[in-house]
């Protein structure tokens, strides 16, 4: 770190790339220090006039010689450019997280079981404020940022890398501080948070830009870290925590105490006001309730505390549970209440066309973020919890939770409220809609409609679906905006021109998408199945109908007797099937599948039935109508067989131009040959 921290430099009369060199080298350790001062100890040492200055030299020299600009540059903070998909990153040791608990006498037994394990009577504790934010992953190598990532599955998360050097109290470029030299590879967990202020600016933009708001902290601050073009996330004013090591070469740490007091040397913030050394659970405890107490007054949000095993060697002794470390426990706060008005109840409709009524509340602050609506569920619970419109009501917001309207003020009716009815038309597109007798759901019966089409395209190509890639949420506006698509079958028929043609798409990124829809063709039955939104029909209940009815046109013929004979199906899950393959539209759209060559068959079928049954397709040449696996697939769906190599039993061999050995080894075994054309002909 330079000592230079106003470097006087004329940027305009360096002419030679050695003199800029070392320009941009003073220039990017003085900010780098003054980001420090600034965001970290929350004490600069100039104004932010000269800071700006020191910032446009920097950006007009890495304008002039753009490879001298570093990836740990300061310029890197106002975010990097665009990506069309988040990279993956293996975490070097897996990124658990912690058993949560809800009372004490969780808190006793987790207590009860370290001190006999550890054969002590009493643990040092190290209590800290459990951040409801995000975990982040980050690796430093000589002393620089190299990588950062998201938890994911805990074995490899998300390259937040671009986004993460938007966080200005983050260093980029370790300290070095109190002769604590950084390790040559640090490798520390923390979390990124949003304070309740930017989170509550933020969602009145959203607001007025007509876009949803977020509905805590928590998923505000996921969804600007997990952001493609890292210049949004650089607007929303990110911040971090740090509160471990994984790894960090050189150092071998005793306590969890001495891991939270070097981070800050190293240039890092934590959260050592907060944190505490408890003697014993009964200090622990303690602890929680005054966190508890404190925490409206704090400017971000935790939603309970952390408890972990001061001494390290006691934590390795006490060692791993399948999931979580047994030597720290998350002890959550209750949710936080406040009543408000319910002012009316409006009705969403979902992914499956599913009808959500939604209370719209007079805005009330809880605990730090603004509700003025949260979710009623269905009919059932109104009724149940006798929730009426006008109501005084109870509402709840727990931690990462969406709000929930827990009862209403019954003691405060006049008399006025009015109870409230599902609507029996689509408040999108009129279609009927259909409650179920228990009156957990409501569906709009009519699977063109808008609100649906939007939401059923993006659970059909989502990654437990048909896992097209690349085609998310905003994707599938942008397509069914432009009117491209206008059922799951016509995704099949996008053309890379019509894509290219779209905002943002270039030549290359409607080609991968193309391509990207057509392998998901492949996708076995059953998770076409479950892509398609059937009310219901889950991963799990696919999987059994795929291997009950072994093809989709048995599936389409099955009876509600039929299907009540399976044992893990019910009246609501037959009758739901039964209803979607009534539908003329749903017909219709499955048809097209088949035809774009689907798979429309799973392993276990009988295929006796089949028109292909005992057949076998041998393809050879170019196809021009299908690729080699999309005609597979057609003869598959049909009941046939379709190996590559031709023998005595094959049944016909397709050849298209170019074909060669294999039509010659057909003609000698007298196997039939057929062209294109004539293959499409017998599929009629
Ligand atoms: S320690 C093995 N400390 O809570 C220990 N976690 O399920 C791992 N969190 O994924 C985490 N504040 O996102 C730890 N002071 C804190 C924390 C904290 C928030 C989060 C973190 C983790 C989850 C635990």
């Amino acid at each position: 770190m330079s000592e230079d921290r106003k470097p006087i430099i004329d940027v305009a009369n360096i002419k030679s790339k050695k003199d800029a060199k070392s320009a941009v080298q003073k220039l990017s350790d003085a900010i780098h220090f003054h980001n420090y001062r600034y965001y970290v100890l929350d004490s600069p040492v100039i104004s932010d006039m000269e800071y700006d200055q020191l910032l446009l030299q920097l950006q007009e020299l890495e304008d002039r010689y753009p490879d001298l600009m570093e990836s740990t540059s300061p310029t890197q903070q106002v975010g990097g450019a665009p990506r069309e998909e988040l990279g993956l990153v293996p975490h070097p040791i897996p990124m658990v997280s912690l058993k949560t608990v809800y009372d004490e006498d969780d808190v006793h037994s987790f207590d009860d079981t370290c001190r006999s394990d550890l054969g002590i009577t009493q643990v040092e504790y190290i209590a800290e404020p459990k951040f409801d934010g995000l975990a982040v992953e980050l690796v430093y190598e000589k002393g620089s940022l190299v990588v950062a990532s998201t938890r994911g599955d805990g074995e490899t998360g998300e390259d937040v890398s671009a986004n993460i050097k938007t966080i200005k109290e983050l260093p980029l470029v370790l300290m070095f501080r109190d002769k604590m030299k950084p390790p040559a590879r640090l490798v520390v967990r923390g979390e990124v948070y949003i304070s309740y202020a930017r989170f509550n600016e933020l969602n009145q933009r959203r607001e007025e830009e007509g876009e949803p708001r977020f509905a805590n902290p928590r998923n505000a601050a996921a969804g600007s870290l997990r952001q493609l073009d890292p210049t949004v996330t650089a607007k929303r004013s990110l911040q971090i925590f740090l509160y471990g090591v994984a790894e960090a070469t050189g150092y071998s740490f005793k306590t969890q105490w001495e891991v939270l007091h070097t981070l800050p040397k190293w240039g890092f913030k934590v959260n050592t006001d907060q944190a505490r050394i408890c003697k014993g659970i009964d200090e622990a405890l303690e602890y929680h309730r005054e966190i508890n107490e404190k925490r409206d007054g704090l400017p971000y949000e935790i939603d309970g505390v952390v408890f972990k095993v001061n001494n390290i060697a006691d934590q390795a002794k006490l060692g791993m549970r399948v999931r979580n470390p047994r030597w720290a426990i998350a002890y959550k706060f209750k949710a936080r209440q406040e009543t408000t008005q319910l002012l009316g109840i409006t009705v969403q409709v979902g992914r499956t066309g599913r009808l959500t009524p939604v209370a719209e509340l007079a805005p009330v602050n809880i605990g730090g973020v603004e509700v003025s609506r949260a979710s009623l569920h269905n009919l059932s619970e109104i009724e149940r919890k006798d929730i009426r419109i006008g109501d005084t009501v109870v509402v709840e917001r727990a931690g990462d939770v969406i709000p929930q309207v827990v009862r209403p003020v019954e003691e405060k009716r006049s008399g006025s409220e009015k109870v409230f009815n599902m609507p029996s038309s689509c408040p999108i597109c009129g279609g009927e809609v259909s409650v179920s007798s228990d009156k957990r759901t409501a569906v709009c019966m009519n699977s063109l409609c808008p609100a649906q089409l939007r939401r059923s395209i993006t659970h059909f190509a989502s990654r437990s679906g048909m896992d097209v890639e690349g085609l998310g949420r905003k994707r599938v506006d942008q397509i069914v905006d432009a009117g491209l698509i206008t059922s799951v079958a016509s995704l099949y028929s996008l053309t890379v021109e019509e894509l290219a043609s779209l905002e943002r798409f270039g030549e290359r990124s409607a080609q991968l998408l193309v391509d990207e829809i057509a392998k998901s063709k492949n996708q076995p039955f059953h998770r076409l199945l479950s892509s398609l939104g059937i009310p219901h029909i889950g991963t799990q209940t696919a999987k059994v109908l795929a291997k009950k009815f072994g093809s989709m046109e048995k599936l389409m013929e099955a009876s509600m007797v039929e299907l009540l004979q399976i044992e893990s199906i019910g009246p609501e899950v037959s009758q739901s099937i039964t209803q979607y393959f009534a539908d003329e539209n749903a017909r219709n759209v499955i048809s097209e599948l088949t035809l774009a060559g689907l798979t429309m068959t799973g392993k276990e079928e009988t295929l006796s039935e089949q028109p292909f049954a005992g057949m076998t397709f041998v393809f050879t040449g170019t196809l021009t109508k299908w690729n080699r696996d999309e005609a597979a697939n057609i003869v598959e769906n049909l009941g046939g067989k379709s190996p590559s190599s031709v023998s005595k039993k094959t049944t016909y061999v397709i050849a298209g131009p170019g074909a060669g050995s294999k039509l010659k080894k057909a003609q000698r075994l007298g196997v039939q040959i057929l062209t294109e054309d004539e293959f499409a002909e017998l599929i009629k």
